[in-house]
């Protein structure tokens, strides 16, 4: 980063710059994907995946003009912009920024059947979180995300993943969607794509369909500059040469494992995948985040998702004494 800062900046993206296909060739040989586009936030990568969605499903499906449909779950967190919190079923996220663009519908996160009865012949995308981060680490049951990729092929709909949580390590695997052995048209990666060291995001296709957009129908002054590809380059490789997705694997097993051994009643379940855990306190134990403000007073950082729920995303590099560690300060706080 301190190296490509002292080089030029930014170019028009208009021109290549010699940062740039080298990112897009590491990120596509990483992730399998044949395309990606790079943008800045994770909520410009979920507005640029619905662009596209809406280009294909009148290009290529056939939808007619202005009537595209894209499916969307409950209790979903895709980011802060209008057209996203418009589809957000979270009254703080939503309330006092309408009026909304239409075209997005609901069904209930976790419900294969709902998402089957609400798919119509105007539908064009299904966008999902593979674990709903903000919602609190909701895992959905065994089969769902398999289920959704067979109704998304049945139905000529575009299944997009949104991993920018659980992308790039976080669940214990490169992308959350290979604990169910699918694989998403449209995989939405951010925040770990540079190390949390520089806004970088992408849209990753495994499909033909981001051959929809040509130039000048979509752009960002930043998305892939220089210092941001060279940044994300450098976190993707130490990402496979510390082999950070197997230690997110085993010692976010270990974690999981020590705070489900903490006798304390309050605890209503802990659960997770990888490094990306919750524990979820019963809703009369008294509020989550005064165990955060303990937990912080003892150096660790959690920060709690809606009123009774702590989650644990900590660093991928966490070593197995550091896991021990934060048991320790759970430990703590949790019984008083
Ligand atoms: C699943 C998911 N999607 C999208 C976003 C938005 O990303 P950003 O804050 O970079 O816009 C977030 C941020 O927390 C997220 O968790």
């Amino acid at each position: 980063m301190t190296e490509r800062a002292g080089r030029l900046p930014l170019p028009s993206r208009a021109f290549r710059n010699h940062q740039l296909t080298p990112f897009y060739d590491e990120l596509s040989a990483l992730t399998h994907s044949h395309k990606a586009l790079p943008m800045n936030s994770g909520a410009e990568a979920v507005e640029t995946a619905l662009k596209v969605a809406r280009k294909w499903g009148y290009e290529v499906k056939g939808v007619p003009d202005g009537q595209a449909e894209i499916i969307v779950a409950s209790e979903n967190f895709h980011g802060r912009t209008v057209a996203i919190v418009g589809f957000s079923t979270d009254p703080q996220s939503r309330g006092g920024f309408g009026p909304f663009a239409p075209g997005f519908r609901t069904v209930p996160f976790g419900d294969a059947d709902a998402l089957e009865a609400a798919i119509g012949p105007n539908t064009v995308a299904f966008l999902v979180e593979p674990i709903q981060g903000e919602a609190g680490v909701i895992i959905p049951p065994a089969g769902y995300l398999k289920r959704v990729r067979e109704l998304c092929t049945a139905h000529n709909v575009i299944l997009i993943l949104d991993e920018i949580q659980t992308g790039l390590g976080r669940t214990g695997k490169l992308l959350a969607e290979e604990h169910e052995g699918i694989e998403a048209d449209l995989t939405l990666v951010g925040k770990a794509l540079s190390g949390g060291f520089y806004p970088v995001s992408a849209v990753l296709s495994n499909s033909e369909v981001m051959s929809v957009l040509h130039p000048g129908e979509h752009g960002s002054t930043f998305g892939g500059n220089p210092l941001a590809c060279a940044v994300a380059r450098a976190a993707l490789k130490v990402l496979v040469e510390e082999d950070m997705v197997e230690n997110a694997a085993r010692v976010g097993a270990r974690l999981q494992a020590d705070l489900d051994s903490i006798d304390a009643p309050r605890v209503k379940q802990v659960r997770g995948r990888g490094l990306m855990i919750a524990v979820e306190l019963h809703a009369d134990a008294g509020g989550a985040r005064t165990v955060c403000e303990a937990l912080q007073a003892r150096g660790l950082l959690a920060k709690e998702t809606h009123d009774h729920t702590i989650r644990i995303a900590p660093p991928l590099i966490l070593t197995d004494s550091q896991a021990a560690w934060i048991a320790e300060q759970f430990a703590a706080v949790l019984p008083g």
